[in-house]
C-alpha cells in the first residue's frame, strides 16, 4: 500500500474537506496519483482506508464475496459514533450474504424498469402540484421546498403512508442522517419512527390494499418471509432511500446548471440530451457530495486488481463515490459538465453488486419528469442568488443545500 499520511506523516481525517460551494474535494485528484489506496481517521478515532481511483472502487463494491456491508461487529471501524443507520444491521444497506438477497427478492418486484414506466402519470400530477404552488407563490420562490416534498409524497403513496405525515417522515429522515444530534434525539426518534410504523402496520392490516407496505406485510403474515423487526426496518429503508437522495439530486444538478446556464440552455434547446445529462449531473455532483459512499468490511485479504494496493481481512474500506465519478482515466476533465460524454463507464452514482440502487430506475424517471417540468415552465429560471452565496448543510452525513432560491 502507498503512503497514505497528510503533511504531519499521520494518516488524514476522514472525511476530507469539500472543494468550494460543496464541490469534490480536491484531496481525492491527490492521492489518485499519490497513495490511491491509504489510510485515514475516521471522526470516531477509528482507522480505515480510502480507495479514490474508479477500478478499485468499482472492484470492491461489486465484490460481495469478500466484503460485507455489515458492521455490527465491536470491532469494525465506525465513521460517526452517533450516527446509528450506519450499523444497523436490520436495514438492507447493511444486511449481508442470504439474509440481504431474501429481503431484497420481497420488495424487487416493485422497483423494476416496468413500475417506473407506470409510475409516471402519479409522480408527473404531484409534479404539477408542487410546481403550480411554486408558481402562485411568487418569485423568488426556494426550490428546495419543491425538491424535498416531491420524493416524500411520491415515497408515502407507494407506501400507502397519509400525504400529510410527510413532513414528519422528514424529520426522521434527518435524524437518521444526522451525526450532530444528542444521542437521547436519536433515540426518540427511533422510537417515535417504530411506533409510527407498528400503528401504520395494524391500520394497513385492518384495512388491506395494494400498496408496497400491503405487499410486504402480506410477506410477513402470510407468507412468513420476514420478521415483523425486519418488516419495520425495510420500511424505514425505503423512506430514506427514497428521500434524501432525490432532494439532493435535484437540487444539486439545479445548482450546477443555473450556476452554469449553458447547460441549461442546452437541455432548453434539445430535450433528448435530458437522460444524458441526468447521468453526468449525478456524476458530477453527487447527491451527497464529498461524503457519498459506504465502509465495507474485508472479510478476506484482497488485491486489488490496479495494483493500488492490498485490503487485509477486517480493514474496512471507504468508497467515495465522487471520487470514482472524477477519476480522469475513465472521465476525462472530470470537472467539466458534458452531455455527450460517451457511457463507457458506470458513473458508479447508484453503487454497484448487491446493494446496487433498489431505486435506480425510479430514481430516474422522477429526475427525468422533474426537470422536463421545469424546463416546459419556467424556461427563464435563474438563481436569485449569486451560487457562492447559497446555504449548504453542516452536521449531516451528505451535505446538500438548504434553500434554493430562484426567480423566473
Ligand atoms: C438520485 C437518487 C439516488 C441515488 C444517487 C441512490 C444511490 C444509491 C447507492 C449508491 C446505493 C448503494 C450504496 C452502497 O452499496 O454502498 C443505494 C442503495 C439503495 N437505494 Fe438508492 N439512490 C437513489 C434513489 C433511491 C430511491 C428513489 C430509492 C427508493 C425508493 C432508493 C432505495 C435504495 C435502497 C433500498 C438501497 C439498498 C439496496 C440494497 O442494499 O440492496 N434509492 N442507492
Amino acid at each position: 500500500m502507498s503512503d497514505s499520511s497528510g503533511a504531519s506523516g499521520a494518516p488524514m481525517p476522514f472525511p476530507f474537506p469539500d472543494g468550494p460551494m460543496a464541490t469534490a474535494p480536491p484531496e481525492f485528484a491527490r492521492r489518485r496519483s499519490e497513495c490511491p489506496l491509504s489510510e485515514v481517521v475516521l471522526p470516531t478515532g477509528d482507522p480505515a482506508l480510502v480507495a479514490v481511483r474508479h477500478a478499485d472502487i468499482q472492484q470492491i463494491m461489486s465484490d460481495d464475496k469478500n466484503f460485507t456491508r455489515d458492521l455490527s461487529s465491536p470491532d469494525a471501524p465506525r465513521l460517526f459514533h452517533n450516527m446509528l443507520l450506519l450499523e444497523d444491521p436490520t436495514i438492507l444497506l447493511n444486511m449481508h450474504g442470504e439474509d440481504h438477497l431474501r429481503l431484497r427478492r420481497i420488495v424487487a418486484s416493485a422497483f423494476t424498469p416496468r413500475r417506473a414506466e407506470q409510475a409516471r402519470p402519479e409522480i408527473s400530477k404531484i409534479i404539477d402540484r408542487l410546481l403550480d404552488d411554486v408558481e402562485s407563490g411568487g418569485h423568488p420562490a426556494d426550490l428546495m421546498t419543491f425538491a424535498r416534498l416531491l420524493p416524500t409524497r411520491f415515497i408515502s403513496q407507494i407506501l400507502g403512508v397519509p400525504e400529510d405525515d410527510g413532513e414528519q417522515l422528514l424529520e426522521w429522515v434527518s435524524a437518521w442522517l444526522s451525526f450532530a444530534l444528542p444521542r437521547e434525539d436519536l433515540d426518540r426518534a427511533a422510537n417515535d419512527f417504530s411506533d409510527y410504523a407498528r400503528a401504520l402496520v395494524e391500520r394497513k392490516r385492518a384495512e388491506p390494499g395494494d400498496s408496497l407496505i400491503d405487499h410486504i406485510i402480506n410477506a410477513h403474515d402470510v407468507e412468513d418471509r420476514l420478521s415483523e423487526n425486519e418488516l419495520i426496518s425495510m420500511i424505514r429503508m425505503l423512506i430514506i432511500g427514497g428521500n434524501e437522495t432525490i432532494a439532493n439530486a435535484i437540487s444539486r444538478s439545479l445548482f450546477s446548471l443555473l450556476s452554469q446556464r449553458q447547460h441549461w440552455a442546452a437541455l432548453l434547446a434539445d430535450r433528448s440530451l435530458v437522460p444524458a445529462a441526468i447521468e453526468e449531473l449525478l456524476r458530477h455532483n453527487p447527491p451527497g457530495g464529498g461524503t457519498t459512499g459506504l465502509i465495507r468490511l474485508a472479510t478476506a485479504d484482497v488485491e486489488l486488481t490496479s495494483g493500488s494496493g492490498v485490503i487485509r481481512a477486517g480493514q474496512g474500506v471507504f468508497t467515495p463515490l465522487v471520487a470514482a465519478g472524477h477519476d480522469p482515466a475513465v472521465f476525462p476533465d472530470p470537472e467539466q459538465i458534458r452531455f455527450d460524454r460517451p457511457k463507457t463507464h458506470s458513473t458508479m452514482q447508484f453503487g454497484a453488486g448487491r446493494h446496487y440502487c433498489l431505486g435506480v430506475h425510479l430514481a430516474r424517471v422522477e429526475l427525468e419528469l422533474t426537470l422536463n417540468a421545469l424546463l416546459d415552465r419556467f424556461p427563464n429560471l435563474r438563481l436569485a442568488v449569486p451560487p457562492a452565496e447559497l446555504p449548504w448543510s453542516e452536521g449531516s452525513y451528505g451535505v446538500g443545500l438548504t434553500g434554493l432560491p430562484v426567480v423566473w
